[in-house]
């Protein structure tokens, strides 16, 4: 395993620990925010990787994104986890231990701990502070859980904690976040995670499907302008992290459905002609110019376990709403 095993995080009672695992240097963790971020902006066209969306004040507004009336894959992946816990559980069956993809605020996993009884439960996040707060609260609230908090990007390679024991792994991988990757880049996650995985372990993943345009326009263009307020956080970043001479009022939000690829896409549009400096690099944007800054693809049912097929996976279950705009799948690397 890389990642150092740093000092035990503990509750003000001293009582549930989280077991914290480091794979972001922090040091590396800036320079690589500034080199990324210049990368993308001097390209052509110009781009930013959202998983920069994600520090504390981006994974707070995204959290109320997913709070929002027309952003309807939390909700309808919570319900669909609360109505079929009993059928998950009876799948992924006992003694596992779960390992959550992406765990932001980690409200999903409460939906299942109850019935999935796991040994260990590991939060793995970009975001440390929010991962520490959210993982330090979930160890609280269940005391009888292993709570483990493992800070890394899995947009690139990471391994999984030794876990004592020898129940199986289950990867709970919700929300879509799936989406965010190209379908090739998709396909290499999951073999990632099929590889690391023995023998009969699970991958219980959400997935946003294809479906009408006005649906999905409006769940990333919300009323209350929360969206906007998440995708302007890159120029807050910009701004008073990097030091770029930037204002979020000189830019717009942009979200439409490309249908031809399947996918959601997010820009920022320059609102006028402007040039800062980035990294002793000069950035001109004209009026109108696109930042493009999210990708978030759909899929069908059978779209995506034919994908998931491709890395290795069986499908073993699937569960989704009575409208079918969100699907649960359960996969397992056969024996
Ligand atoms: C976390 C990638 C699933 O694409 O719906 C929400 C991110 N961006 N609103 C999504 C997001 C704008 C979200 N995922």
């Amino acid at each position: 395993m890389s990642q150092a095993l740093s000092s035990a995080f503990s509750s003000p009672s001293n009582r549930h620990r989280v077991w914290f695992h480091d794979q972001l240097a922090e040091p590396m963790e800036e320079q690589s925010l500034l080199e990324a971020l210049t990368l993308g902006l001097t390209d052509s066209p110009r781009w930013i990787s959202p998983k920069h969306f994600y520090d504390h004040r981006g994974s707070e507004l995204f959290d109320r994104i997913c709070q929002q009336p027309e952003y309807y894959p939390t909700r309808t992946e919570e319900a669909i986890l609360e109505r079929s816990v009993a059928a998950i559980a009876d799948c992924v069956g006992r003694d596992i231990d779960l390992i959550e993809l992406g765990s932001g605020a980690s409200h999903k996993i409460r939906l299942l701990l109850d019935a999935l009884r796991p040994h260990h439960y590991v939060g793995v996040d970009i975001s440390r502070d929010f991962l520490l707060e959210s993982t330090q609260r979930l160890a609280n609230d269940y005391p009888w859980l292993s709570v483990h908090a493992l800070c890394a990007d899995f947009t690139a390679p990471f391994s999984l904690p030794t876990l004592e024991g020898d129940a199986h792994p289950v990867v709970f991988f919700p929300g879509s976040s799936i989406g965010n990757f190209t379908p090739r880049e998709a396909m290499e996650l999951l073999v990632r995670v099929h590889d690391q995985l023995p023998p009969g372990g699970g991958l219980l993943i959400g997935v946003d499907r294809i479906k009408d345009r006005d649906r999905l326009e409006a769940a990333y263009n919300d009323a209350a302008g929360v969206t906007r307020a998440f995708n302007l956080n890159l120029i807050h970043r910009l701004r008073d992290e990097l030091g770029a001479e930037v204002s979020p009022d000189d830019f717009e939000h942009l979200a439409f459905y490309n249908e031809a690829a399947s996918r959601i896409e997010m820009h920022l549009v320059s609102q006028r002609d402007q040039t800062f400096s980035l990294d002793g690099q000069t950035i001109a944007l004209t009026a109108g110019e696109h930042i493009h800054t999210e990708n978030s693809w759909k899929y069908s049912r059978e779209g995506f376990e034919k994908l998931a097929g491709h890395a290795g996976f069986q499908a073993r279950a699937h569960w989704c709403d009575d409208e079918g705009l969100f699907d649960v799948h359960y996969f397992e690397r056969p024996v």
